[in-house]
């Protein structure tokens, strides 16, 4: 995993030139397109503050990315400047990140984790529709109990059959026993094909799901499938605090992954990834969207350039060593936490390569969750769970005030 850092003045230069090379509502002659710069009253493009921030000089300059820019048709040549900053993140992403041989992976900047994940589960129900003549009642949806709710919101939208697997309630990872009632159930209700999502990791939790017991219970049950990684919260830090992380490209049972900037990467909502071997995007081809030029492949349609320029600037601030460094201290961060909390007796869970700590309801109070801002597993009913993330703002000082308060909680 590599690329270079390259230092903000050049990050600035190089926006500069993508932007020339798009087509300027103030400058050239546009009348044909149902988009504008931002209103001039609001945000003002000439701003002296600008020429120092290529995030907002792009927003105001209002690319539209509609489309996916990683594939051979050739997209719209009007943002042609900042859609190739996309090209380059994703190959990021794919490449040094997820491991992926070169060119071998499509993507786009999607709003979120969510779009992304309803994404994978869209082309894959298609693949299985035209490859293999599925029908919907045949597709079956495979995911832990610890999974994000944006996977049964697609099943709702695409008519696909949820099967949620139990997970043991030490190691949160998926009860193999379960998966095999589950496999069996799922033959007798006539369901021959699996979209499986798995988590790098799961937002509760932390917890990585592991790959190889699975796939290998449903080659077992001879079912088809497609793997999807779910890392929206773990995908910009996970591979860089696991070495040995084998939740990547370089594992050919898996097919795609989604990862957001707007969780670890620090960058504005809006700013999930997504990313899919090449072969698979074209199962969502809309051939209606005929005005498009190169059509489009997306959930959202029209989207703002200026999200794909931000994430990529993040990655070229950092560059790789910088963004290990620093997912790393945040590690360092979260032990410091969890010493604490062994040397307390507090029952937690914690995956040793995540940043998230999920401590049993009983051993805190309430009143001291909520005074911090801990975040329980449900608001619906009492709480099991209440979980901290160490994330970039959560610094020695406030981890240390809440220990001390929760060390005088349990004295009291
Ligand atoms: C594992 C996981 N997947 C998906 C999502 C959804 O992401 P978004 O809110 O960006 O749509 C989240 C959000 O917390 C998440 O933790």
């Amino acid at each position: 995993m590599y690329w270079k850092s390259i230092e903000r003045k050049a990050v600035n230069e190089r926006i500069d030139k993508a932007l020339n090379k798009n087509a300027n509502y103030h400058k050239n002659d546009m009348i044909g397109i149902p988009g504008t710069y931002l209103d001039r009253k609001e945000f003002y493009p000439d701003a002296s503050f600008l020429k120092d921030a290529p995030f907002l000089r792009t927003l105001i300059a209002n690319p539209n990315h509609i489309g996916c820019h990683t594939l051979k048709k050739p997209g719209s040549p009007i943002f042609q400047g900042t859609q190739a900053i996309e090209k380059e993140l994703i190959s990021i992403c794919a490449e040094e990140v997820f491991a992926a041989e070169k060119d071998t992976v499509d993507g786009y900047v999607a709003t979120g984790g969510t779009e992304a994940n309803l994404e994978a589960m869209w082309i894959y129900r298609n693949y299985l529709k035209k490859e293999y003549q599925a029908e919907l009642g045949q597709i079956g949806v495979l995911f832990s109990e610890d999974t994000h709710y944006s996977i049964t919101k697609g099943c709702d939208l695409l008519q696909l059959n949820p099967f949620m697997l139990s997970v043991d309630k030490s190691t949160r990872q998926i009860e193999t026993n379960n998966l095999q009632e589950q496999l069996k159930a799922a033959k007798k209700q006539g369901i021959k094909y699996f979209i499986v999502v798995l988590n790098v990791s799961t937002t509760m939790f932390g917890s990585v799901d592991d790959i190889d017991p699975i796939t290998a219970l449903l080659e077992q049950e001879q079912f088809i499938y497609k793997v999807h990684l779910d890392a929206a919260f773990g995908g910009f830090i996970y591979p860089f605090t696991n070495p040995n992380s084998i939740h990547n490209f370089k594992n050919e049972k898996i097919s795609s992954v989604s990862i957001d900037g707007h969780k670890m990467l620090q960058t504005p909502y809006g700013t999930g990834v997504f990313l899919i071997r090449k072969g698979y995007m074209q199962y969502v081809t809309n051939t209606y969207a005929q005005y498009v030029p190169g059509l489009d492949y997306t959930i959202c349609g029209s989207r703002s350039g200026a999200n794909a320029v931000v994430i990529w600037m993040l990655l070229m601030n950092y560059g790789s060593e910088g963004w290990a460094i620093k997912m790393n201290e945040l590690i360092c961060r979260t032990d410091f936490l969890c010493n604490k909390l062994k040397a307390l007796n507090i029952e937690y869970f914690r995956n040793p390569h995540l940043n998230i700590v999920t401590i049993k309801a009983d051993q805190v109070s309430s009143d001291l969750a909520m005074k911090f801002e801990l975040v329980a597993d449900t608001y619906e009913s009492r709480p099991m769970w209440w979980k901290i993330i160490v994330m970039d703002h959560v610094g020695y000082p406030v981890l240390t005030k809440f220990l001390e308060e929760l060390k005088a909680s349990l004295v009291g």
